[in-house]
């Protein structure tokens, strides 16, 4: 593997499974990262091959710490529990073992949107802020992540929380949403606006962080975000959920 990476990250998607070895004297990737769409259906066993053969691809040495982002609440150990946007048959899987075995080595599994959170308090937008962090990553669902004075609290759900009358929030707001109902950025923005502030009234964050695709077009839909507490685009952008895991891994 590269010499300037100290730990290897994975992100899994529903449409790419991400890989690429990680500096974290810096929080950048050390080689350009390889994507590999998601098997389809993602499977445990067919996404657990992509994993394999990602890590094969850079020649990842033994020992090397490596962390892996995935987009549902994982608890080390436990069979996992819930799952929203991959193929449901991942419902009580263990899955660091079942990667763990596939791959011949130990990995580090952890939430997606913990990991993003993760990597912008340690390397980004959160990075030295006192207090709450919630940060939200807005794509085909809403992750969440909470950093309470540089600390993860992991595993906290908020993109299901229920808005009044509209359901499951990431159903109503997430950016997927957008695109398939054609909001426009102020319509978007109100939506928007409704979930944040349910997630102000209840948790009292000092800095909301904005990751996920869009928000690289943050100035087209934060002015229609009206709430009080002040909010900020992520600063990693894509690299975040590898990053994340990288650092989570490192810190095992
Ligand atoms: C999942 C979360 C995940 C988020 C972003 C949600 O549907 O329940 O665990 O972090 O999507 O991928």
């Amino acid at each position: 593997m590269i010499e300037t990476a100290q730990a290897f990250g994975i992100d899994i998607g529903g449409s790419g499974i991400k890989g690429a070895p990680v500096d974290l004297t810096t929080g950048t990737f050390a080689a350009e990262r390889l994507r590999i769409p998601t098997p389809q259906p993602a499977t445990p066993e067919a996404v657990a091959d992509t994993v394999k053969e990602i890590l094969d691809s850079f020649e990842v040495e033994d020992g090397t710490p490596i962390g892996i982002a995935f987009p549902a609440p994982v608890k080390p150990g436990k069979p996992l529990g819930y799952m929203s946007n991959l193929d449901q048959s991942w419902v009580g899987v263990n899955i660091e073992e079942l990667f763990g075995e596939r791959c011949g080595r130990k990995v580090h599994v952890l939430n997606d949107a913990d990991a993003a959170g993760l990597a912008e308090a340690v390397f980004g937008a959160a990075k030295g802020v006192d207090g709450l962090v919630i940060a939200t990553t807005l794509g085909t669902g809403i992750g969440t992540a909470l950093i309470n004075n540089g600390t993860l609290v992991p595993n906290s759900e908020l993109g299901h929380i229920i808005i009044d009358g509209k359901g499951d929030a990431e159903k109503y707001a997430a950016d997927s949403i957008r695109t398939k109902e054609e909001l426009n950025w102020k319509k978007w923005g109100k939506r928007l606006t409704k979930y944040y502030k349910l997630l102000e009234f209840y948790l009292s964050p000092d800095v909301f962080v904005v990751g996920g695709g869009v928000s690289k077009k943050h100035e087209k839909f934060f002015p229609y975000i009206e709430i009080d507490t002040p909010i900020i685009p992520a600063a990693l952008l894509n690299t975040a959920g590898i990053v994340g895991a990288a650092q989570f891994a490192a810190m095992q």
